[in-house]
């Protein structure tokens, strides 16, 4: 029997979760791939802590060399987030001919471009569907189901965090703080929610898929971001007399002039089918001039749908070493577009 070692780096939120997909899916796993996909390792701050949560704590290291020291391991599951020392293991992993798979959008929204250059360089795979917008497929879609189109507009709901609050805030009349701490409870927040509330990460996941979408390099910076802490009990009520929701939205934008990225809260009316998306939900329109509307809607953040798409990465590259195809799922051959200021 054939076997793909991979290793987890984060045992949190997400990382558990991937934990118990690939625990549980052995038996799936196998039958579709004709591999088994084996835990080797799992790179955590606290073993004492995380022993609690596997069943068998030799996986367990705090010792990133036990990693990438170990030629066995082909596949770097990254969870942990943040920007160091997540970046500094990508590009040691990729530099090491390992495949990574990680859902971590701060870091593909700033440098997803020099990581993908080095994956290209060692000919190694990275893939992060599960950046945006959790479990719901997009990034692959816009990548490769999509490619015969000119997208022209990509837009949604993209942060379940704050949809969770603004459905709370409207449907049950709860006080910011109390649906924020209800959101952290249920693994949807950020480790520093500043960046959901303020709309930074709806506008690294808008990043990632403007990029992808229009096939230029946009970065972070580029988005013009405002967030939710502004709005009282009192607005969402005058939005309900007038017939509308407030809901934040990212847009992306290919016009003629430039690329147009920015995430704001915006009145739309209660009949418009992003209305109707509540919770931790997240829905992404995306405008080809082939294909035209299409709508990608489904669980946008938590465990399960998140482990749900970096499985399904950790499947792509696990099928691509099982039958040794050469090919490799990401690369980077973008044109540069002008990014237009808000305002402008
Ligand atoms: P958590 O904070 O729940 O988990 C992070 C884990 O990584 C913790 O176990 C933490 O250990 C560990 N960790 C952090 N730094 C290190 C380090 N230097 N060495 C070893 N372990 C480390 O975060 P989430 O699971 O929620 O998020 C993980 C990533 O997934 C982030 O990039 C996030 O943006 C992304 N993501 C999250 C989603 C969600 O719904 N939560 C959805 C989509 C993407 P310790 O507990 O000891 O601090
Ligand atoms: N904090 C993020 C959200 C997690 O609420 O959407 C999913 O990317």
């Amino acid at each position: 029997k054939k076997t793909i070692q991979v290793a987890l780096l984060g045992l949190g939120t997400v990382g558990t979760g991937v934990y118990k997909v690939l625990q549980n899916q052995r038996e799936e796993m196998l039958s579709k791939l004709g591999a088994e996909v084996e835990i080797k390792r799992i790179l955590v701050r606290n073993l004492e802590k995380a022993a609690k949560k596997v069943e068998d704590d030799s996986v367990l290291t705090n010792r990133w060399e036990d990693i990438i020291h170990d030629d066995a391991i082909s596949v770097v599951i990254e969870v942990m987030g943040g920007m160091e020392p997540a970046r500094t293991y990508i590009m040691e992993a990729l530099a090491a001919g390992k495949h990574v798979v990680t859902a971590n959008k701060d870091l593909i929204a700033v440098d997803g471009k020099e990581l993908l250059d080095m994956a290209g360089t060692h000919h190694s795979d990275l893939l992060f569907e599960a950046a945006v917008a959790g479990g719901i497929p997009i990034i692959r879609p816009l990548k490769q189901c999509l490619a015969g189109n000119h997208i022209t507009e990509v837009m949604g709901i993209i942060n379940g965090t704050t949809n969770f609050i603004l459905t709370k805030m409207t449907e049950e009349g709860m006080e910011f703080e109390e649906a924020l701490a209800l959101a952290t409870e249920l693994g949807y927040a950020e480790a520093d929610p500043t960046a959901d509330i303020e709309g930074y990460d709806a506008g690294r996941k808008l990043a990632i898929m403007a990029s992808i979408a229009f096939n230029s390099r946009v970065t972070f910076d580029d988005v013009y971001t405002e967030g939710i802490a502004k709005i009282t009990a009192k607005d969402i009520k005058y939005a309900r007399e007038m017939g509308c929701d407030i809901k934040l939205l990212g847009v992306a934008r290919n016009t003629d002039t430039g690329i147009e990225v920015r995430v704001h809260p915006m009145l739309i009316p209660s009949a418009h089918p992003l209305a109707s998306v509540k919770d931790a939900f997240n829905a992404v329109f995306v405008h080809g001039d082939a294909v035209g509307d299409t709508m990608f809607y489904g669980s946008g953040a938590g465990e399960m749908p998140t482990a749900s798409a970096i499985v399904g990465d950790v499947f792509d590259i696990a099928r691509n070493i099982r039958y040794q195809c050469s090919g490799r799922i990401s690369c980077t051959c973008y044109k540069e577009l002008p990014i237009k200021q808000i305002g402008d």
